[in-house]
């Protein structure tokens, strides 16, 4: 089964950013997107994890596509299977830390792993407000609600941005096991090239298309 394939995808702001993108992403399968600032990456990550729909092309999850299916059934799909990381973190600000994963919990009746927290370093500011956390608190917190859900696909981007290097690889290990363990997939987009190249497959952004480098 295809987690997801995007075909012909084209999109115009004021000006062109890309068109006739393909893309497809299985099982246990990580893609890095890669690209100059301004080139699109972060549009391309709204179209594919269903928050903008594009000019032209489709977007397929699930082996379905998700413009012709009825609402309700995207809404779920949404709602138990995609994983949002996005720049900014929409994390609930009056809440304390674990409040927050509380919400994810209850909405997805998973529970939360004392070992997620644990790996995330966040085990000891999860009783803190949101808005007392550090920006890299802050971050970990979002990717260790995301990963409460237990997702099929996660889409992130510059997941590790306000991380430094040795916790940014931790975190990477823990979503490239994550995908391993739970046969999901994950679409990563990314400035850092090191990091990019830890993904099974790699694209770049480049004069409005999108082009497999690895
Ligand atoms: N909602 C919008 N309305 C109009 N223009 C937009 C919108 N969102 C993005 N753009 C424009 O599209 C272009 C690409 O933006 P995008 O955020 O996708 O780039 P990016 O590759 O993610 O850049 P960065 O690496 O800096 O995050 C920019 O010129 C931006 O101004
Ligand atoms: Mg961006």
């Amino acid at each position: 089964m295809n987690l997801l394939s995007a075909k012909n995808i084209s999109h115009t702001f004021e000006y062109e950013l890309f068109s006739d993108v393909e893309l497809n992403l299985q099982e246990q399968e990580s893609i890095a997107i890669i690209g100059m600032s301004g080139s699109g990456k972060s549009t391309l990550l709204h179209i594919l994890s269903t928050l903008l729909k594009p000019d032209e092309g489709t977007i397929s999850i699930f082996d379905e596509n998700i413009y012709e299916m009825s609402n309700k059934k995207l809404l779920k799909i949404k709602r138990d299977s995609l994983g949002l990381v996005f720049q900014s973190h929409y994390l609930f600000k009056g809440f304390s830390a674990y409040e927050n994963l509380e919400i994810a919990s209850l909405l997805s009746q998973e529970k939360i792993e004392d070992k997620l927290l644990e790996r995330l370093k966040i085990k000891e500011c999860i009783k803190q407000k949101v808005t007392e956390l550090s920006g890299g608190q802050q971050q970990r917190v979002s990717i260790a609600r995301v990963l409460t859900k237990k997702p099929k696909i996660i889409f992130a981007d510059e997941p590790t941005g306000n991380l430094d290097k040795e916790t940014a690889n931790e975190v990477m290990k823990l979503f490239f096991e994550y995908c391993e363990d739970s046969k999901a997939g994950m679409i990563l987009v990314t400035h850092d090239e090191s990091l990019a190249h830890m993904c099974n497959k790699v694209y770049k952004l480049e004069n409005k298309k999108l082009i497999k480098i690895k």
